[in-house]
């Protein structure tokens, strides 16, 4: 690309990267999966295993889990071993519970073939899970490999970068092929991870703080006076409330949970029997019973938030539901339910302790 005169100066997208290294150079953020500027590369599991957590989730919301997953299971042969059971019950609260499934099938594609991750984006692209950001976060990061990595921290950094004002989803290319034009050939993995640190501490969302960003004078979204108003996104449509059913059904100190289908929402996961809310009818299969309302619980789903209404047994010796097992309420955290549910039982023994 030709250098582009305007008022931030000349615009050469070649001096984007060597200033923002320098800057990680000296302020990367220092976070668990990490290794800093110099240090040896870190594991791949870890970086694969960090990515996969990272995607929709925060960096503060990630860093437990982490630290549990890696202590549980130290490497890919280990996860690969673990039972599907312990890993969504590992994984609840994070969410996006999809991600868990396919970690697993991962770890296992991977132990299958030699335990070592393959060490190129086309061939990472091939195992479950990984889609185009995952297998270029891990490509670069733990491989060194040239890799355009694009996340939402990028993505703001570089609208803001080449002023592109198209509107998000459809301004994703043009971001895309901007990201390629300043990602250099080497130290891809630091560079993606420097423009994430800059995204998250100083080209923020809503006040940048310019004057201390090592990239002010090559930024054409400054130079046009309004940084923060990019990158634009189309309106967002009003979610849909869904509502839903749950049912609490205690028996000598113990609730009866259900492992819910492999396939589907919260796929996998332990939960509280339910009218199945999910499969889109509202309270189509309501359970037989002598109920109480127990009050209701909202939760947003990324499509949908849902209305919960939680029904308490008054009898539970009629309730005849197959399968499912009677856990200690008073060990409910063990169980792994998923953040609705785990609401849902919050209110529930709120109820009952009066
Ligand atoms: N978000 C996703 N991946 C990240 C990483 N490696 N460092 C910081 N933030 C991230």
């Amino acid at each position: 690309m030709q250098a582009i005169e305007d008022s931030a100066g000349p615009f050469d997208p070649k001096a984007i990267a060597p200033r923002l290294l320098d800057w990680y150079d000296v302020h990367a953020r220092r976070l668990p999966w990490r290794r800093l500027p110099g240090e040896a590369r870190q594991d791949p599991y870890k970086v694969w295993l960090s990515e996969v957590m990272l995607q929709q989730t925060t960096v503060a919301a990630v860093g437990p889990y982490f630290a549990k997953f890696t202590a549980r299971w130290p490497t890919v042969a280990d996860l690969a071993g673990a039972d599907d059971a312990d890993v969504m019950a590992a994984w609840a609260g994070l969410g996006y519970y999809a991600r868990a499934r396919n970690l697993l099938a991962c770890a296992r594609a991977v132990a299958d073939t030699g335990g070592a991750f393959p060490d190129t984006e086309q061939a990472l692209r091939a195992l479950p899970g990984l889609g185009e950001y995952t297998a270029a976060a891990v490509a670069a990061i733990a491989f060194g490999r040239r890799a355009v990595v694009v996340d939402a921290n990028v993505e703001r950094v570089v609208a803001r970068l080449f002023a592109i004002d198209e509107p998000l989803p459809g301004g994703r290319a043009a971001i895309r092929f901007a990201a390629g034009q300043v990602t250099p050939d080497e130290r891809a993995g630091d560079f993606a991870q420097g423009m994430m640190d800059l995204g998250a501490t100083i080209c923020t969302a809503r006040s940048p703080r310019c004057m201390l960003c090592p990239l002010v004078s090559q930024c054409r979204g400054r130079a046009e006076g309004a940084p923060e108003r990019l990158p634009v996104k189309a309106a967002k449509k009003a979610k849909p409330v869904r509502q839903g059913r749950a049912y609490w059904i205690e028996r000598e100190g113990r609730v009866l949970l259900v492992t819910r289908p492999g396939r589907g929402m919260l796929g996998g996961m332990r939960a509280l029997p339910d009218d199945g809310w999910s499969a889109g009818g509202d309270g189509a299969l309501a359970l037989a019973g002598d109920w109480r309302d127990g009050g209701v619980v909202r939760h947003g789903f990324t499509h949908f938030d849902l209305e919960l209404q939680l029904l308490l047994c008054a009898s539970p010796e009629e309730v005849s539901l197959t399968g499912g097992e009677w856990w200690p309420v008073h060990d409910i955290e063990a169980a792994g339910l998923p953040t609705v549910f785990a609401k849902a039982a919050r209110l529930a023994i709120a109820e009952r302790n009066g």
